[in-house]
């Protein structure tokens, strides 16, 4: 027996990396997942976004928990398709109880070379989709009295750094959002949180564009190796660790699922962050 048997779960970012690592942890729990990703590369975005290669993988990972799942191309900055994969999540699965927001991007300039294009792209992806999947699952939540909603945010909401200011101004939005949210559907259930992990060792961290960001004195293209060891030399991470694995980020996502309904408007930072050493 699951501590979520019964439950229903609806994940955007959901193909792969923390999304993937927590419907995992979900379905280990009993609970039915749906994961929703764009499954496409994004304008203005360096590094590549899931497959649905990927799609079809996470959803037969969580089938072997024997629970149920559906993978569903999403673009979570468009209102009809997240309103569209909500509906259809409740048509066949009969619910719909635990949101995880969790898309986002990543870009690096500085706000004197950010283009409207990057700015924009990040904000719609990072902060006003988290909107839109919050605002698509609220009436059902409402009409069950019962609801688990956690957005991802970033340590990069807890401090700042340079080169991401269209990210990080996202991710502080992300963080009055789910604050607000929680105030106004306190009465019937529902809580509402953040979460906000350092690095994770996932392709928003590791990719052509932070490892170049990350070690702007070495010729470009810089390596894996190159990024990894620039870590160690900077002392970068906490107690020795340099990043996150998703699982690490999706056990305290557990923890605000089950939750009994008095933990919310709260923002839990997984992962240590020094503002003077940190980029995200
Ligand atoms: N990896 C890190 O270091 C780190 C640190 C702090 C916060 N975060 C946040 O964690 C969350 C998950 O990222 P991750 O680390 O798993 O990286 P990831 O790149 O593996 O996962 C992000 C997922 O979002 C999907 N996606 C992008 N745009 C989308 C859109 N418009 N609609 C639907 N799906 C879309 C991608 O295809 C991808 O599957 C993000 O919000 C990210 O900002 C990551």
């Amino acid at each position: 027996m699951g501590q979520l048997d019964g439950r229903v779960a609806f994940i955007t970012g959901g193909a792969r990396g923390q999304g993937r690592a927590h419907a995992l942890a979900l379905a280990a729990e009993g609970a039915d997942v749906v994961v929703a990703d764009i499954c496409a590369d994004v304008a203005a975005i360096n590094y590549p976004m899931a497959s649905e290669d990927q799609l079809e993988e996470t959803v037969k990972l969580i089938e072997e928990h024997g629970v149920r799942a559906l993978g569903l191309r999403v673009d979570a900055r468009d209102t009809e398709q997240v309103n569209g994969a909500v509906a259809q999540t409740i048509a066949e699965f009969g619910r719909l109880d635990i949101l995880l927001a969790n898309q986002g991007i990543v870009d690096f300039s500085t706000v004197e070379t950010t283009t409207d294009e990057s700015w924009a792209t990040i904000i719609d992806t990072n902060l006003t989709g988290i909107f839109k999947a919050i605002r698509a699952v609220i009436p059902q939540m409402r009409k069950q009295e019962f609801g688990r909603i956690i957005a991802t945010s970033s340590m990069g909401a807890r401090a700042t750094a340079p080169n991401l200011a269209h990210y990080i101004a996202a991710k502080w939005g992300v963080i009055g959002l789910v604050k607000t949210t929680a105030l106004e559907v306190a009465d019937f259930g529902v809580t509402v949180n953040a979460i906000c992990p350092g690095a994770v060792g996932t392709d928003l961290f590791f990719n052509q564009p932070t490892y170049d960001i990350f070690c702007p004195d070495l010729p470009k293209p810089v390596t894996r190796e190159q990024f990894e060891k620039r870590l160690d030399d900077l002392n970068y991470g906490l107690n020795g660790v340099r990043y996150l694995n998703a699982e690490d980020v999706s056990r305290t996502m557990l923890y605000l699922v089950l939750d009994r309904g008095l933990i919310s408007g709260q923002v839990a930072e997984i992962g240590l962050l020094g503002p003077a050493r940190s980029i995200y």
